[in-house]
């Protein structure tokens, strides 16, 4: 399988309910590797084209209105097959019908404040990192138990 990149960002109601360091430690503890993360709030223009694909939804508006509310923790995450592995993680759209023991199936109800969003494929995950982070802010790093983690 190959090592890809993934964008996942804690949505305003995960940082609002304090679930940043929750959220975060599902993916250190999978063993992804973080390649970049930083808080900010999404100006209308960012989060327009982050759900531009939404853009003639009816709930468009007011997701654009939400995601712009107020902090959103935005990450880039690396390893093999981490683009859908993460959307596991993450767990279904709708929190209620998202399987337990995912980020969504244990920690939220409404599919209008479900926490955290995750890229959907190669293609989106390429386009939202570099929507999201400048080059400079993603770090290429060696883990130093990298030696008996992979193989
Ligand atoms: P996300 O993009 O946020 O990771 O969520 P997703 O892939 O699971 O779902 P997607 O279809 O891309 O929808 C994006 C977000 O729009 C809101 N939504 N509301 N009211 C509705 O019918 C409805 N449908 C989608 C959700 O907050 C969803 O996460
Ligand atoms: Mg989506």
């Amino acid at each position: 399988m190959t090592v890809e990149r993934t964008f996942v960002a804690i949505k305003p109601d995960g940082v609002q309910r304090g679930l940043v360091g929750e959220i975060l430690s599902r993916f250190e503890r999978k063993g992804f590797k973080l390649i970049a993360l930083k808080q900010i709030i999404p100006s209308r223009d960012l989060a327009e084209k982050h759900y531009g694909v939404h853009s003639e939804r009816p709930f468009f508006a007011g997701l654009v209105d939400f995601i712009t509310s107020g902090p959103v923790v935005a990450m880039v995450w690396e390893g093999e097959g981490v683009i859908s592995s993460s959307r596991r993680l993450i767990g279904g759209t709708k929190p209620l019908e998202a399987e337990p023991g995912t980020i969504r199936g244990d920690l939220a109800m409404n599919i209008g404040r479900n926490v955290i969003h995750g890229s959907d494929g190669p293609d989106t995950a390429a386009f939202e990192i570099s929507l999201w982070f400048n080059s400079e802010e993603l770090n290429n790093w060696i883990p130093a138990d990298q030696v008996w983690r992979v193989e």
